[in-house]
């Protein structure tokens, strides 16, 4: 009892000091709240896309939604993102308080600013394209990945069944590969446990959560927000990577780099040579392998869900990009890279799905350096600030009819691929997404592959899946029973 008095007088006196010190600067207009703790009910799950919508639709490209003592403040549109994000940009980079810091161990690169977050990024980036990420080679993997993930459909025999998880552990092998130079097989319980975990984590609540904000939560008693659980589960993942990382060490081999781990072990060791103190910790190691693994499994293949999905929906516009395939394929082999020029139907198709799809709603919070102006109001310093990536995948002014799935709005009057630069998936900016080419490169592929070897139907008899997404940190389609009928 006497901690809740506490709780109430801190949260008080907090809402004070608000009132009385805070500059009356014109932030953002919020929705009216509750007394004290604001606008706290519009922070729920199930409804926060269709609130952000409304607020978006009632303020414009700049709304708050204020809780207790703090700004959450979301930035949209293309224009006005474009503005903040790529124009003012020296003001960002960095992070607020999130919970996802403490899953991670404030290392890592998703979670940490400043210099540690500069210098790993610039590393990564390095690395992961001289393993060949954006490159060509890297698609050797995944069109092996493939392969297995084709067998597998191929298997059920044209029987309905959901998808969902022989493609998260797909792409969980498409990492793997990368960062640890290895595949599981698809039945391995190791990759089935992490996929489990990452799955149900990016499930599990929203960023604009109070628990992902306020610190102070966590102490509280009991698990109401599910946080110790799900620092245990981390922990566990923890324990999968170090143990990944033991096996590397023993058999690392600074002339033969074979993957991530490599990359950063020959970094670690130059770095152990010439400084007594530097930031190569095994630590900041792991969190980035789990941050690759949580990033671009759990987002990537909600892409390729989204994909299924809509074309099965849309049987006619599966029929064409089949049609575009076999034109161009010739038969008995998968599509490739460098069959895409000649397969712009097929990658405006793609493209529609990262828009529509809209597998990040908006990003992680971020932090401001100092004050900024924008569209005539202020975003102070102190706020949280969310860019609201719905509002530019939905952006009527943009994309006409929004809500469709349309690829032909990606395609020019003479059939080539336009405008896809407008798309608010990845973000933009000194925070944009660092495994941007290789998720569109592992949609394109995946997609193209299963269309040219499969017609995908819904279960007969049965309504066609929902079209309506759940909200977590990703959006992703409720489920995706289907059949898949075998072409040759
Ligand atoms: C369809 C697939 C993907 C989507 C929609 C997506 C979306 C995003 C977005 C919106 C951000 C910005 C978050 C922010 O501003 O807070 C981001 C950041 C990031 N993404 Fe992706 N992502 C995808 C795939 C991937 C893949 C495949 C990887 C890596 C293997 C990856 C790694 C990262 C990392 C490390 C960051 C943090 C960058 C930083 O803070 O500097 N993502 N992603």
């Amino acid at each position: 009892m006497d901690f809740y008095i506490i709780l109430m007088t801190v949260i008080g006196v907090l809402l004070l000091i608000k009132l009385i010190s805070r500059e009356r600067k014109k932030v953002p207009p919020n929705p009216p709240g509750i007394p004290l703790l604001g606008n706290i009910n519009t922070l729920r799950p199930e409804t926060m896309l269709s609130t952000m919508r409304k607020l978006h639709k009632q303020y414009g490209d700049l709304f708050s939604i204020n809780i207790i003592n703090q700004h959450l403040i979301f930035v949209g549109g293309y224009k006005t993102t474009y503005e903040l994000l790529v124009k003012k940009a020296d003001v960002l980079g960095d992070k607020p308080y999130f919970f996802t810091q403490e899953l991670l161990r404030n290392a890592g690169v998703f979670s940490t600013s400043g210099p540690l977050w500069k210098e790993h990024r610039t590393f990564c980036l390095i690395s992961l394209r001289s393993l060949g990420f954006g490159k060509r080679n890297i698609q050797t993997r995944i069109i092996e990945e493939i392969e297995y993930f084709l067998a597998e459909v191929e298997n059920h025999h044209g029987d309905p069944f959901d998808i969902q998880d022989l493609v998260s552990k797909s792409i969980a092998n498409v990492i793997s590969a990368l960062v640890f130079g290895k595949r599981f097989e698809l039945s391995d319980p190791t990759s089935a446990e992490m996929c489990n975990i990452l799955n149900a984590f990016f499930r599990s609540t929203i960023f604009h959560s109070p628990i992902y904000i306020f610190p102070f939560l966590k102490h509280l008693p009991g698990d109401l927000f599910g946080s110790k659980k799900l620092i245990q589960k981390f922990d566990r993942i923890f324990d999968i990577m170090c143990k990944i990382l033991d096996e590397h060490r023993s058999t690392f081999d600074e002339n033969n780099i074979r993957d991530f781990i490599d990359c950063y072990l020959k970094e670690q060791k130059k770095k152990n040579e010439a400084y007594k103190e530097h930031t190569f910790s095994d630590k900041q190691l792991i969190s980035t392998l789990i941050e690759f693994f949580s990033a671009g499994l759990e987002t990537t293949s909600t892409a390729i869900k989204w994909g299924i999905l809509y074309l099965m929906h849309n049987q006619e516009i599966q029929k064409r990009m089949r049609k575009e395939i076999e034109n161009t394929v010739v038969s008995g082999r998968l599509p490739t890279l460098e069959d895409k020029p000649k397969l712009p139907y097929c990658q405006a198709v793609c493209f529609e799905v990262l828009r529509l799809g809209n597998v990040t709603p908006t990003t992680a919070p971020h932090a401001l350096k100092h004050d900024v102006t924008l569209n005539g109001f202020v975003i102070p310093k102190e706020a949280t600030l969310f860019i609201d990536l719905d509002s530019i995948n939905m952006d009527p002014e943009m994309f006409p009819d929004p809500f469709s799935f349309n690829p032909e709005r990606f395609l020019s009057q003479d059939g080539k691929v336009t405008g896809t630069e407008k798309i608010g998936a990845f973000s933009m900016g000194r925070r944009v997404c660092m495994g941007e080419s290789l998720a569109k490169m592992e949609l394109f592929l995946f997609m193209t592959s299963l269309i040219q070897r499969f017609e995908i139907h819904n279960e007969a008899g049965k309504p066609l899946p929902s079209l309506e997404g759940t909200l977590g940190f990703t959006y992703t389609p409720q489920s995706l029973a289907a059949s898949y009928k075998k072409i040759y």
